[in-house]
């Protein structure tokens, strides 16, 4: 298999866990992966603070962009990233890519990756939705993306917070073309 080029944009949407555990996973997926690049919003940041009291996303060992460097790789097509996964993806994130507004480099990545034709997963978190987002998530579906909502599921039984965030993370997962041991329903 291909090894994959990846962007992972963190917002400011409630979910820190889900950004959290995918980077975790994605440590153990080395042997599949040549490259992770990794943004974050301001209020990710303020919401990772608040949510998992600690500013653990400095410790990974992966390339950290700052959200306004379009000097990035993957703020152009040239660069041949070929998945991008927004998680957890805010409502005012999905808006701007669902208009084209490529103000910073997660609207920028995204607007790339889509106009490249590339894998666009966006965890989105909300409730409940409202018009606006929901069109929104029917433009960014149209334009060729994922839209996969932080929804976990309860059919393996988790016993903790992890455990049910780990649902939507193996999803992900799968979403983006990775192989890893998960739970699957009546195997
Ligand atoms: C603790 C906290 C939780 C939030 N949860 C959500 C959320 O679940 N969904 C959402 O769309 N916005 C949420 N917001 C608001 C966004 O952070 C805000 O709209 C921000 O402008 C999004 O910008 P960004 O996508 O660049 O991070 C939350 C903000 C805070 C401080």
């Amino acid at each position: 298999m291909k090894k994959k080029k990846i962007i992972i944009a963190i917002t400011g949407a409630s979910g820190s866990v889900y950004a959290k555990l995918l980077l975790d996973n994605l440590l153990t997926l080395k042997e599949q992966v040549d490259k992770v690049g990794v943004v974050m919003s301001d209020n990710a940041k303020e919401v990772w603070r608040f949510e998992l009291g600690n500013e653990d996303y400095d410790n990974y060992p992966f390339d950290f962009y700052h959200k306004m460097d379009f000097n990035a790789p993957f703020a152009s097509g040239s660069a041949k990233f070929d998945t991008m996964i927004i998680i957890p993806c805010s409502m005012g994130t999905l808006g701007r890519i669902a208009h084209g507004i490529s103000n910073d480099l997660i609207s920028r990545a995204a607007d790339v990756i889509l106009k490249e034709r590339r894998k666009l997963i966006t965890v989105v978190r909300d409730t409940p939705f409202s018009l606006i987002h929901i069109n929104n998530m029917k433009a960014v579906t149209e334009a060729g993306g994922i839209i996969c909502p932080a929804n976990p599921s309860f059919y393996s039984i988790p016993k903790t917070i992890e455990e049910v965030a780990q649902t939507v993370v193996s999803r992900v997962i799968d979403l983006a073309g990775l192989e890893q041991d998960s739970y699957r329903w009546n195997e």
